[in-house]
């Protein structure tokens, strides 16, 4: 079994992609919906929340972790791994490479958390990857809550979002990298900002394709279990607005409360 987690709704948008990759393997979705979201915490309390977890999934039968969330890999991945040596974890980065790899204007910005912006991984990554181009990291306080409310069509955000966007785009930003699972659900309302001055960039399939890799042979039958922290109802009910009908159809019963 696959284990997947996310501090609340987001990392559905990861889910998705694994189970389009890997459609026998079974699967178990946590959401972290009592602390969610972790954009606004410290390193140490996403640590203790993310080996948590972690443990919590092994010992409900994981073999392999995917830590759907671009804050909790960068805050506890490390750590995670060391915990659970024997377990192979999968990490969410945010697609500066593939940004900078098809950059022509030679910029592009990253759309983050206030902790995912402000890491020392993100900071590496760049570092690493970006060579000439310039990132423009961009924190987005309070987006992946409008996601997890569900409030996915407000006009006053699409405002604000196109305001909070209008430097980086104005600077010649041709790729918005978007560097936290909950922004996939906001595509919709970003697609129109960027418009044709530059493409978004979600890792969701390049995910997918190391969990493949790393699964080795899979012989489930595509069963689906949703948990959540607090409030299970509440992650049943996001399926339909957030587009993952398929995912319905692989439940075998309610999401449950799971106590981490
Ligand atoms: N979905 C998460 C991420 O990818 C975190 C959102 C939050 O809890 O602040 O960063």
């Amino acid at each position: 079994m696959i284990g997947v987690f996310d501090s609340g709704i987001g990392g559905l948008s990861v889910l998705s992609a694994i189970t389009q990759a890997l459609p026998d393997a079974n699967l178990t979705y946590l959401a972290d919906t009592a602390h969610v979201p972790y954009g606004d915490k410290d390193d140490a309390y996403i640590q203790r929340r993310v080996l948590g977890i972690g443990q919590h999934l092994v010992d409900r039968g994981c073999r392999l972790i995917v830590v759907a969330c671009n804050t909790a890999t960068a805050a506890a991945v490390a750590t995670l791994r060391e915990t659970l040596p024997s377990i192979p974890i999968v990490g969410v980065e945010p697609g500066v490479k593939p940004a900078v790899a098809a950059s022509k204007s030679g910029r592009i910005a990253v759309l983050a958390t206030v902790s995912t912006a402000h890491s020392e991984r993100l900071a590496r990554l760049i570092r690493c990857h970006a060579g000439t181009v310039r990132v423009d990291v961009v924190p987005c306080p309070g987006w992946a809550t409008k996601v997890e409310t569900l409030q996915l069509d407000d006009p006053a955000f699409a405002e604000s979002a196109s305001r909070h966007l209008a430097p980086t785009l104005d600077a010649g930003a041709d790729h918005v990298v978007l560097g936290c699972t909950h922004y996939a659900f906001l595509a919709p309302v970003l697609a129109p900002i960027v418009a044709d001055r530059a493409r978004l960039v979600d890792v969701a399939d390049a995910v997918a394709r190391q969990c493949v890799r790393l699964a080795g042979r899979v012989s489930g039958q595509g069963r689906l279990t949703l948990l959540a922290t607090a409030r299970p109802e509440r992650l049943d009910a996001a399926l339909v607005p957030l587009g993952l009908q398929s995912l319905a159809s692989r439940l075998g019963a309610p999401a449950a409360l799971a106590d981490v």
